[in-house]
């Protein structure tokens, strides 16, 4: 039988570092001699990364109801598992992928509120059982994360989105969900402290990666 390859997603917030530590991620697995597709979700094909846009254009002057944001998630999500996820893992690769559906969970579950076995369901439906090795939840609280956001806008990041437009509240909903299925799953999740500085971050990422990889090697 082939080896199949292993699912690591990062999760958490606006502003925790997913973005940042990705490459860090990615280069730690390439220095073992793993070939590794990194990717995002909202998005990670051309017709997901369409449906990003839709997403989190926040020029609409209608909300998009909560129904639709989800299965326009995991729209985009079957479009990524069909064209770029399944056939890296079938081969070998590792993809590692900045939010997977414990983001759907976190946002559409946590924060706008949907029950989570109508999740569930889709979850199901969509992933035919294709589900994360490993997550690496990137954790801070939340008033810290969002001045990141801020000085990342600053910085150039643009406009906010329609997410980073959500107040205080929906993030600590949004965190509590992550964390309430990180303690759920523990096998699956390793919970990072995010609001260290990031070379403390990366620390705690290499011996995570160190421990829970080794006999995926
Ligand atoms: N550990 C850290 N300490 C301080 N600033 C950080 C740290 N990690 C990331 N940042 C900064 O915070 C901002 C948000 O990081 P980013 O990776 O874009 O977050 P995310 O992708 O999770 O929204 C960026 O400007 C980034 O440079
Ligand atoms: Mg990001």
């Amino acid at each position: 039988m082939t080896q199949r390859g292993r699912l690591i997603t990062l999760e958490g917030g606006e502003g925790v570092g997913k973005s940042t530590n990705m490459a860090f991620v990615t280069a730690w697995l390439e220095a073992r001699g793993v070939e590794v597709v990194r990717t995002r979700e909202p998005g990670g094909t051309p017709r997901g990364e369409a449906m990003r846009e839709l997403l989190l254009d926040p020029g609409f002057d209608q909300p998009l109801a909560p129904d639709a944001e989800l299965l326009l998630m995991f729209a985009a999500r079957a479009q990524h598992l069909a064209e770029k996820i399944r056939p890296a893992l079938a081969r070998g690769a590792w993809v590692v992928c900045d939010r997977f559906t414990d983001a759907t969970y976190a946002y559409q579950g946590g924060g706008r509120g949907l029950d989570a076995e109508r999740i569930g369901v889709l979850e199901r439906f969509v992933q035919q059982g294709t589900a994360p090795d490993l997550t690496l939840l990137l954790d801070m609280p939340v008033d810290a994360a969002s001045r990141r956001v801020s000085q990342r806008a600053k910085a150039g990041g643009g406009e906010r989105d329609r997410f980073e437009r959500e107040r205080d509240a929906f993030f600590i909903a949004v965190r509590d969900a992550y964390r309430q299925r990180a303690a759920a799953e523990p096998a699956r999740f390793a919970v990072i402290d995010a609001a260290k500085p990031l070379a403390t971050v990366q620390r705690q990422l290499a011996a995570v990666l160190d421990q829970r990889t080794a006999a995926w090697r």
